[in-house]
């Protein structure tokens, strides 16, 4: 039993008794009490006031005991439903909820006595299975991202977006912003399938793949499949999450180029903008690919969403570390980079006892292992020609104009504009409109750059 199933089970009860669905701060005080946060932490995450919250999860918890004929708390709201799962997996796995037509079904034998409890429950079973989050990841802890949720929303809730990429620096938070969105609004899919290309497949694998979630028989021609998954979007409201898309691009060249073998995503990508459905595909990246941008947003239903660091020090609240007065000057000194802002928290922990002020008095950036292991990642796999950029950017200490540069560099005006432009589109260099246009590296990648890449 996990989270989005308790969820799902919550929703149908306060649907069946109230004619409305979870909205969002109820399904997050659902979720936040089975993962046993406080008040206090639920209405951080959802900016609102914690006696808010209180008065929703008092009203939850009286229309739940109504249902299930059980006194339920915040205190017992879990060990109840667990209790509640045991007990209908032994008998026959159907819980009837008290004079309603819902039942608390888990998917093991059927008690064939009940015919027409059977087909209800294959009825929520079959909409349930269409919800294939096995490979999302578990979101504990959430911070900041008010206006980025706020702009999800709106984009897939208010307007038709049918393709919408989260682009960003490696560990900066996006597939934790898509899956925290989806824990908030899974109720309002009928197919959410999240698939990752860490480990590429081809597209006609990954079709066969979604067509067998959506417990379609794939036939042969990849048309065929094709016609098959868009009468799918076009029929059901469907959500499908395709992470670490960057890994179908090719390696040591300019960003978003596609490798031969994945250069069909390229077709699929176009005919979800171009083809009338109803449903969303986000694209998670850590660089964009032409399909990912639209030179009018107004007219093509595609919208990028390019993450930065979090802005306030909630991140480090409850990690163990002092001197809170200071928290502010080390998350701007990493960039508000939540992956590295944890692993430099850890370090704080152990090295400086928790005391941030004595880390920050040393005076130095310092790069963990862990920075280190993600810059060198990707320093690697860059072109050449981005990597004489870098080179030549790290040994200035503040932003440079094209000019000046390129004055540094021999390559030729191609290159040198389309490295550029190519490093912007993974988000290793920042351009700064002044006057006149500068670039810069950020702090932490180019203290990576000059320890460890002069060769
Ligand atoms: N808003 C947030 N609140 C709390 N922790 C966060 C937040 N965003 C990210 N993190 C933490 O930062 C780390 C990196 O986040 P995440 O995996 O989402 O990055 P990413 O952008 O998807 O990276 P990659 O491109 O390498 O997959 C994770 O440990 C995650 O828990
Ligand atoms: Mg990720």
């Amino acid at each position: 039993m996990n989270v989005n199933e308790v969820v799902t089970f919550v929703d149908k009860i306060v649907f069946e008794k109230t004619g409305k669905h979870l909205d969002d701060v109820q399904a997050a005080v659902v979720q936040g009490t089975w993962e046993r946060r406080t008040y206090d932490d639920i209405a951080q995450e959802c900016n609102v006031t914690k006696n808010h919250v209180g008065d929703i999860g008092a009203e939850l918890w009286q229309l739940l005991s109504q249902a299930l004929n059980e006194d339920i708390k915040k205190t017992n709201f879990r060990s109840t439903l667990e209790r509640i799962y045991i007990k209908s997996s032994e008998n026959s796995n159907i819980y009837n909820i008290n004079g309603t037509n819902n039942y608390f079904y888990y998917p093991q034998t059927l008690n064939h006595s009940h015919q027409k409890t059977q087909e209800t429950n294959i009825n929520t079973q079959s909409k349930l299975s269409h919800h294939d989050l096995t490979l999302a990841p578990q979101i504990i802890k959430f911070h900041n991202r008010e206006t980025e949720l706020q702009t999800l929303n709106y984009w897939i809730l208010n307007q038709t977006t049918n393709l919408i990429s989260i682009l960003g620096l490696s560990g900066i938070g996006k597939t934790t912003l898509v899956k925290r969105f989806i824990d908030l609004h899974q109720q309002k899919f009928e197919v959410i399938i999240w698939r990752s290309l860490k480990f590429p497949k081809s597209l006609n694998l990954l079709i066969n793949d979604l067509l067998n979630t959506c417990q379609q028989q794939p036939k042969a021609t990849i048309n065929d499949k094709l016609k098959q998954l868009f009468d799918i979007l076009t029929n059901k409201k469907c959500l499908i999450i395709l992470d670490d898309v960057q890994n179908i691009f090719t390696p040591h060249q300019f960003a978003g180029k596609y490798q031969p073998e994945y250069q069909d995503y390229q077709t699929l990508f176009k005919m979800i903008t171009e083809t009338q459905h109803q449903s969303h595909v986000i694209l998670i990246s850590q660089e964009q690919c032409p399909e990912m941008e639209s030179l009018d947003e107004e007219l093509y239903p595609i919208k990028s969403l390019e993450l930065s660091g979090l802005e306030n020090i909630d991140i480090l609240k409850n990690t163990g570390l002092k001197d809170e007065d200071t928290w502010l000057n080390l998350m701007i000194l990493y960039t508000g980079h939540p992956l590295f802002i944890k692993t430099i928290a850890i370090s704080i922990k152990k090295i400086f006892n928790g005391k941030v002020s004595e880390f920050l008095a040393e005076n130095e950036l310092i790069i963990t292992q862990e920075m280190q292991s993600l810059f060198s990642q990707i320093f690697h796999k860059i072109s050449p020609i981005e990597q004489q950029i870098i080179l030549a950017l790290s040994k200035y200490n503040q932003p440079i104009s094209r000019e000046d540069l390129k004055s540094r560099l021999e390559l030729s005006s191609t290159n040198f504009i389309n490295g550029l432009e190519s490093l912007q589109k993974r988000y290793l260099i920042h351009k700064i409109e002044n006057d006149n246009i500068l670039f810069d590296l950020s702090p932490l990648f180019r203290e990576y750059v000059r320890n460890f890449c002069q060769d």
